[in-house]
């Protein structure tokens, strides 16, 4: 069997075959593989008996499963209002100075990926990012040097 095979075999074996499982499938394997490859996706379809159609769509739909491969680190930025108020152009403005990359883009270490996002539900604290499953809140320029530089000594 394949790792991809067996990746997917594991997850609907946790999380069940129906349409409800999609989900939880899904981020089980962003969670493992960091992003969602179509290889994958036929898998699931064909392990959930669903269309590669209704995968795609489903990965697609949603920000936070990942159809491309990323970094090690996943930085996201809030780009809502309450946060683009409070500054956040200066937080990625920072974040692209210090990993030399663009948003949407990878480091060539393939160790710090950056994007945007939707409302994290830090409005009240923001400017906020989440570094993977890490919420980071009311940043500055310098509270956002200070953490990278943790995640780059990591
Ligand atoms: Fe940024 Fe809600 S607007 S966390």
């Amino acid at each position: 069997m394949t790792e991809t095979k067996e990746l997917v075999k594991r997850l609907a074996d946790k999380h069940g075959r129906s349409r409800e499982s999609l989900i939880p499938i899904l981020q089980g394997v962003v969670q493992e593989e960091r992003f969602i490859s179509s290889e994958t996706m036929t898998e699931i379809a064909r392990e959930l008996d669903i269309s590669a159609a209704t995968v795609y769509g489903t990965a697609t739909f949603y920000s936070f499963l990942d159809t491309q491969p990323r970094g090690k680190y996943v930085i996201r930025v809030c780009k809502t209002i309450s946060c683009s108020m409070k500054g956040k152009h200066l937080i990625m403005q920072e974040l692209e100075d210090l990993l030399k990359i663009k948003v949407g883009e990878t480091t060539p270490n393939k160790k710090f990926s950056l994007l945007e996002t939707n409302c994290l539900g830090w409005c009240h604290k923001g400017p906020a990012m989440l570094v993977n499953d890490e919420a980071y809140t009311e940043l500055t320029p310098e509270k956002v040097r200070e953490i990278i530089n943790e995640y780059m000594n990591k």
